[in-house]
Formats: structure tokens, C-alpha cells, sequence
């Protein structure tokens, strides 16, 4: 179940099927060393620069160090918490789809492993990045929620969209509100920060750089990149590279903060305020507006 060589995979993908099972006898030993090398050298950088909610969620969720997990044991910790679930997906789930799913709980969840080779070299995300980085900020109820509303905010903008006469203002329009939600969510809930107790320093959540060795220390640490209060004029104007570490960060005060921003983000939507946003990454794709016009 190695990313990008797995023949199960490959199979639900070439039949349409989105969401699958978790084979899990398929995981191969490589695949579980995988996983406890990754573990086992995240553990110390998560402790000192993990934010507090995500600490209490590695632990809340009791995930074994040594195997790859299987998404129903995740489950049994996670459901009783927030209601979330981890969903096996077998690749890309487009826009609309994925958010609809963070409205009912569910998180579309990798289920491959990375090349044991290259553990460092992530070209798309992999069950560690979702499990480990992503799953553990659901155990918290103010995040969960957050999710949800981020949900409601891709319903809104279905609908916003339905009342469009004009079909090419009608895709004029959702690509810049797509594009402004793809923005919102890399940085926060991919690359967010969060301002530690002390109100001086800096934790990350954001589980793109909980998942990478690498970033984590450099997101706290380097003086290379840029942390700066949250705006949302600015992050939905902001584009963004994904194949190096992020120069520009932005930091929230707490979750309760984030909901507000999300609620935000939506009154936006409505008043028209994201249908003008500036061009630039992320691209938003066919599958992606096609998702928000045929649900
Ligand atoms: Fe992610």
C-alpha cells in the first residue's frame, strides 16, 4: 500500500469508486517501519512545537507507534469525542465532496504509506499526513466545529452560485470563491500557527507542518519566514506554492478565534466580497468547480 504503487488503489480509481475500504492486510512490513520511523522521529518536535490541542489529540487518539492504524481503531477513540470519523479515500476528492464531508463528520483519509525510501518527500498527501497530522486537531471540539462550518461555507457557495444566470460569470465567480476557500483552509488548516500560552511564541496546528520533520522545527524557528496576525483580506488574496516550505505563515489566537473567522469568511461570501479575489495559485480545476455546480 505504497503511495503511487499499489495496484488496490489503482483499481478503486480506475472503477470511480472514491471511497473504499482499508485493506489492511495489504500493508506490507516496509509500510509499518515506514510509518514507526516516521513516528518515532516526530514525536520530540511534536512535543516541543505542537500546539496543546493537537498534543491532547495524539494522545486522546492512542495511536500505536509501531503499525500503521487502522482507521477503525482511530474511530473508536475519535467518534465518542466530536462525532468525526476517518473515511477511506482512495485518491483526490474533489472540492465541493470533500468539504460536504467535513459538514457529516467524515474526513476523506489516505490510506497509502510513503516510499520508505523518501520519508521525507511527500508529493501527495499519505495516511501520515491525515492520520498523524490532520485526525488528532478532530478530537477537539472547537476545531471540529470549525471544520463543519468550513462545510456550510461550500454549501453557501453552491447555492450562491446556483443563482447565477450568466454560466460564464456563474464559473467566473465560483472559481475566485473557491479559490478564496482553498487559501482560507492552506493556512490554517494545512499551515496554521496558533500563538502559545504565553501569547509570545508559536504552536503549530496547521497538519502540513505537524506531518513534515522538517518544517515543523522551521515554521518555529527560522528567521526566514514571515508570521504574521490572521487577516482574512489578506489570506484570501495571498497565493501560495506547495513544493517548498512556506515563507509566510499566519497565526490565530485559539480555535474559538478560527470559527469566528470561518462564520466570517462566510458573510463575505454572501456579500460578494470573495468573487473578485486576485489570480494566482492555487489553480482551481474542472472536477473542482463541476463538484460545487452538481451536487
Ligand atoms: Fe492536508
Amino acid at each position: 500500500m505504497t503511495t503511487t504503487m499499489s495496484p488496490f488503489i489503482e483499481r478503486a480509481q480506475a472503477k470511480g469508486e472514491v471511497y473504499i475500504e482499508q485493506p489492511y492486510d495489504l500493508y506490507s512490513e516496509e509500510n509499518h517501519e515506514t510509518w514507526r520511523r516516521l513516528y518515532a522521529r516526530m514525536l520530540p518536535r511534536w512535543e516541543k512545537y505542537g500546539n496543546e490541542h493537537f498534543l491532547q489529540g495524539i494522545a486522546n487518539l492512542c495511536l500505536n507507534p509501531d503499525r500503521v492504524p487502522r482507521l477503525e481503531d482511530v474511530n473508536q477513540f475519535l467518534s465518542p469525542l466530536t462525532g468525526f470519523r476517518a473515511k477511506a479515500v482512495s485518491g483526490y476528492v474533489p472540492a465541493f465532496q470533500f468539504f460536504d464531508c467535513l459538514r457529516n463528520r467524515d474526513f476523506p483519509t489516505t490510506i497509502t504509506v510513503r516510499h520508505g525510501d523518501k520519508i521525507d518527500y511527500l508529493p501527495e498527501p499519505d495516511i501520515f499526513h491525515d492520520i498523524a497530522g490532520h485526525v488528532p486537531m478532530h478530537t477537539d471540539k472547537a476545531f471540529a466545529e470549525t471544520l463543519v462550518r468550513f462545510g456550510d461555507c461550500a454549501h453557501t457557495a453552491a447555492e450562491l452560485a446556483k443563482g447565477v444566470t450568466d454560466p460564464e460569470e456563474r464559473i467566473r465567480r465560483l472559481t475566485s470563491v473557491i479559490k478564496a476557500m482553498a487559501r482560507f483552509f492552506w493556512f490554517t488548516i494545512e499551515f496554521g500557527l496558533m500563538k502559545d500560552r504565553s501569547g509570545t511564541g508559536y504552536k503549530a496546528y496547521g497538519s502540513g507542518l505537524l506531518s513534515s520533520f522538517g518544517e515543523l522545527e522551521h515554521c518555529i524557528e527560522s528567521p526566514e519566514v514571515q508570521r504574521y496576525p490572521v487577516q482574512l483580506e489578506w489570506v484570501v488574496n495571498q497565493y501560495f506554492e506547495i513544493d517548498h516550505y512556506q515563507p509566510l505563515l499566519f497565526v490565530v489566537d485559539s480555535f474559538d478565534h478560527l470559527f469566528s473567522l470561518v462564520d466570517e469568511l462566510e458573510g463575505w461570501m454572501r456579500k460578494g466580497k470573495l468573487d473578485n479575489v486576485s489570480p494566482g495559485e492555487p489553480g482551481v480545476g474542472e472536477a473542482d468547480l463541476r463538484s460545487f455546480l452538481h451536487d
